[in-house]
């Protein structure tokens, strides 16, 4: 529901005036319950707010914030985000190691390449609003549009394949579980131009690789594979419209999350008799190719990709880790073949990944349509599943030398020294107050220094420092340009 706030605001001409603070959330236009003489001059008949007239308000009156992020996102103080980059890293690595190259784009897009059709649970999450200038936009809540808008938009200046990838913040007004938040940072990888499976074989196994670099493995991890084509095949013969495709792959992505009564209800209203939908969902609970072939009686295109993936899997190494399941859809509309999503054996978390081949992606936006796949991999499960097998790393703020003066007037001397070592690629955290040598050793074990450099008097003027190797107490002396 849209949530609206009247608040007394102090506005620059030192009048109180109240003005409408609109919850972002919601994306459809309400009447607003509010009487008209509340609404300020900027809200629109609709109920929205015109940013071009009304600045924010100026709040005078709250004496203390709350110091919290808002609620589903994060800080990132250092030991978070050490933490981050150490996964990020992980992620880009791979990435590298796959010849991918990196790419990102504006967190704010228009509203308009979020909007499908097929009634997907991201469109209810995202948030929208209206700019400035009266343009509606969102804060993306995947990445996977903004690629298809930027191949559109390269055109032919770009040849094909695409190995291309991101990692980048996403946003999403979820209801909050374990894993689940509503801001998380996505890294995805997508070939852009290969029609053949062999493109979705090696986007599984570069996720393998990544696993097992942080230590998780096949016995910890699997990945469900299946393909949208499969559903396809049978809509095609019960008769369903080609597009009410997706909007079936959504309700039946629902299953684990709503009754089944519901699910056969939604189904129902898409035109699918309710022994299809029987035979439907028994097919959707077969967990092997050979029992899938006999219920389709015979093999299809569907079996066919899938074996093939089966197939390439031994060859790239990773067979233990994947496994058949014709329930496996994937919650957004645009998927067209193969689709798969990495689940933890042990049940507790949600999807730690998912991705899948999206071949009519492109066309949506009113462009040519490029065979494509790819795949997410949130930043908030992974963090949980290595936290639960012990697999944390244990990050510590490292620096290799704290430079300090012994005497307030040698503090220029100090810089020099530092700016020296740093000239070299050394890090030097310099202290840069009059401290005495037993703060300056606490600090050094606090960002757990290699060594320490003091700047003395009598040895300055002989162009020397005293340095002392932390790790053993070694001391010596030795002129600034031969430190190394
Ligand atoms: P998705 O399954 O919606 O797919 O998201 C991919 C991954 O992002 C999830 O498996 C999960 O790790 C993470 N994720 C999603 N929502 C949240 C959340 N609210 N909090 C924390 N983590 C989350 C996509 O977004 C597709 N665009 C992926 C793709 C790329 N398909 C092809 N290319």
């Amino acid at each position: 529901m849209r949530a609206i706030h009247i608040v007394t605001t102090r506005l620059s001409s030192c009048c109180f005036r109240p003005v409408l603070l609109l919850d972002l959330v919601s994306c459809s236009p309400r009447h607003s319950p509010i009487p008209k003489r509340f609404i300020s001059a900027a809200a629109k008949a609709d109920g929205s707010r015109s940013g071009s007239i009304v600045a924010p308000p100026v709040i005078k009156d709250v004496e203390k914030i709350d110091v919290n992020p808002p609620k589903g996102t994060r800080d990132f103080p250092p030991d978070d985000m050490r933490l981050r980059n150490w996964l990020f890293n992980h992620f880009k690595e791979v990435s590298r190691l796959f010849g991918y190259e990196e790419i990102d784009f504006p967190v704010l897009e228009t509203e308009a390449l979020f909007i499908r059709k097929a009634g997907e649970e991201i469109r209810d999450q995202l948030y929208c609003f209206e700019d400035r200038g009266n343009r509606r936009v969102a804060l993306r809540p995947e990445l996977t549009p903004s690629l298809a808008r930027l191949v559109i938009q390269k055109g032919k200046s770009v040849s094909l394949p695409l190995k291309w990838f991101a990692v980048g913040q996403c946003w999403r007004y979820e209801r909050m579980t374990r894993g689940r938040r509503r801001e998380h940072y996505q890294w995805n990888m997508d070939i852009i131009g290969v029609p053949e499976v062999t493109a979705e074989a090696e986007l599984i196994s570069s996720i393998v690789t990544f696993f097992k670099r942080v230590g998780i493995t096949a016995s910890d991890v699997g990945f469900k594979v299946s393909s949208r084509k499969v559903l396809q095949e049978l809509l095609i013969k019960y008769g369903v419209p080609e597009d009410l495709f997706g909007r079936v792959c959504i309700i039946i992505d629902k299953i684990e999350k709503i009754p089944i009564d519901e699910i056969k209800k939604e189904l129902g209203f898409t035109g699918i008799s309710e022994d299809d939908i029987e035979q439907l969902l028994k097919v959707l609970s077969v967990k092997s190719l050979d029992d899938l072939e006999d219920t389709l009686g015979g093999a299809g295109e569907a079996i066919a990709d899938l074996r093939n993936l089966f197939s390439l899997a031994e060859k790239f190494g990773y067979s233990e880790w994947i496994q058949f399941d014709a329930s496996v859809v994937r919650g957004l509309a645009y998927y067209t073949g193969i689709v798969f999503e990495g689940f933890d054996r042990k049940g507790k978390l949600r999807a730690i990944c998912g991705g899948g081949r999206y071949d009519r992606l492109l066309s949506t936006y009113g462009g040519d349509d490029i065979p494509a796949c790819g795949f997410g991999f949130g930043d908030a499960v992974i963090v949980e599943l290595l936290k639960e097998n012990g697999l944390l790393p244990e990050l510590r703020q490292e620096v290799e030398n704290i430079v300090c003066a012994l005497d307030k007037d040698l503090q220029g001397a100090a810089a020099t020294v530092a700016t020296a070592l740093r000239d070299k690629g050394q890090t030097v955290d310099l202290v840069l107050e009059s401290k005495p040598l037993k703060w300056v050793f606490k600090r050094a074990s606090r960002v757990n220094a290699r060594r320490l450099v003091l700047v003395g008097k009598t040895e300055w003027e002989d162009g020397l420092v005293s340095v002392k190797v932390l790790s053993s107490g070694e001391q010596f002396q030795v002129k600034v340009n031969e430190l190394e």
